[in-house]
C-alpha cells in the first residue's frame, strides 16, 4: 500500500511525541515546522489539514532526528531573534540569549540618542550586541572584537545582511588588538561559567563552544581581566557594563571595586537575578 502524504497536523503530533523529553518543548515542533514550511505559526494552526509534500517532510523529519540529539533549534535554523534583529548563527558562536538584552538596555541608557560615543564590545560572537547597538545608535562608532576568526566572519556576515556599518571587527585575544584606542563605553558578555559545572556537558551547552562559556575554576577568570583592564582603555568618566551569572553579582562589584571603579551596581533581569555590573572610571 502507497503511504499518502502527512498533513501539517500529523506532522505536528509525530514531532511532539518524539521530541516529548523535558529537554524539548513543543516551541521547537513549532519552530522547525514553520522554518521548513516557510509559514507563521499561525498558518499551521490554520491549516493542520494541508498535505506536506515528500522532500518538506523529509527536511522536516531530518530536524527533528537532529534535535534529538541534541542540536539546538537555532543552530538547525541559523538563526536567533536579539533585539527584534534576524541573527545568523552556526556552530562557531554562542546563540543569543534574552538575557543578554539587559546588557543592551543598559549600554543605551548611557547614551543620549544624538551622541557619538565610541563603544568597544568585547567577545561579540555573533555580533548581536553590536549590532543592536549600532542599530538604535547609528551615530556610535564601534568596535567589535573576539578571539575566533570564525565568530569574527559569522558577525560580519550579520552586518551585511542588516545592512549596518558602524561597526568595525577585529580579531583580538581581548585587548590584545586594540592599541592606544579610548572608548566612552566597554561593554561584554563574557565566558562566566565555572569550568566544572556540569549544565556545560548537558542540554544545549553541549552543542555551543566551550571557548564562549567556560571561564576558569570559578568562571571569573575573563570578568577578572576585563574589568581590570578596561580602565586602561575607558576615558575618565566612562562606563564598563559586563554580563555575569546570577549568583556572581558580589563577587564581580568586589573585583570592580578592586579595580578603582565608582558608582558600581548590578542590574536585575526580568527573573530578579543579578545580571550585568556596571563601573564608572573615576574622572
Ligand atoms: C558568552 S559569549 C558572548 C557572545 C555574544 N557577545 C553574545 O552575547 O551573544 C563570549 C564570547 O567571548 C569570546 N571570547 C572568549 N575568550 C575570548 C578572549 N580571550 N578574547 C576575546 N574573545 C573571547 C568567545 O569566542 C565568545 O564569542
Amino acid at each position: 500500500m502507497v503511504r499518502s502524504d502527512p498533513t501539517i497536523g500529523e506532522l505536528e503530533n509525530w514531532s511532539a511525541t518524539v521530541l516529548c523529553d523535558e529537554v524539548f518543548s513543543s516551541y521547537d515542533t513549532q519552530v522547525l515546522l514553520c522554518f521548513c514550511l516557510g509559514k507563521s505559526p499561525a498558518y499551521l494552526l490554520t491549516h493542520r489539514n494541508d498535505v506536506v509534500d515528500k522532500e518538506t517532510e523529509s527536511w522536516f523529519r531530518d530536524l527533528v532526528d537532529r534535535r534529538l540529539t541534541g542540536v539546538p533549534v537555532a543552530y538547525l535554523t541559523g538563526y536567533r531573534e536579539f533585539w527584534s534583529l534576524p541573527i545568523m548563527v552556526d556552530e562557531n558562536v554562542l546563540i543569543p540569549r534574552p538575557d543578554t538584552e539587559l546588557l543592551v538596555e543598559h549600554v543605551l541608557t548611557r547614551i543620549p540618542i544624538h551622541s557619538r560615543p565610541r563603544i568597544l564590545e568585547l567577545g561579540t560572537g555573533s555580533g548581536a550586541v553590536a549590532l543592536a547597538l549600532a542599530t538604535e545608535r547609528p551615530n556610535s562608532s564601534i568596535l567589535a572584537t573576539d578571539r575566533s576568526v570564525s565568530a569574527i566572519e559569522v558577525a560580519r556576515k550579520n552586518q551585511t545582511v542588516l545592512n549596518i556599518n558602524n561597526i568595525s571587527w577585529i580579531v583580538s585575544d581581548w585587548f590584545s588588538a586594540i592599541g592606544n584606542q579610548e572608548f566612552d563605553i566597554i561593554c561584554s558578555n563574557p565566558p562566566y561559567i565555572a569550568i566544572s559545572d556540569h549544565h556545560l556537558i548537558a542540554g544545549d551547552l553541549r552543542s555551543e563552544p566551550v571557548s564562549a562559556l567556560a571561564s576558569g575554576e570559578q568562571g571569573l577568570d575573563d570578568l577578572k581581566l576585563i574589568v581590570r583592564q578596561s580602565a586602561q582603555y575607558l576615558i575618565s568618566g566612562g562606563s564598563l557594563l559586563v554580563e555575569h551569572g546570577y549568583q556572581q553579582g558580589e563577587q564581580v562589584r568586589q573585583i570592580f571595586q578592586a579595580a578603582g571603579y565608582l558608582d558600581i551596581r548590578t542590574l536585575k533581569d526580568l527573573s530578579a537575578n543579578d545580571r550585568v555590573t556596571v563601573g564608572v572610571k573615576p574622572l
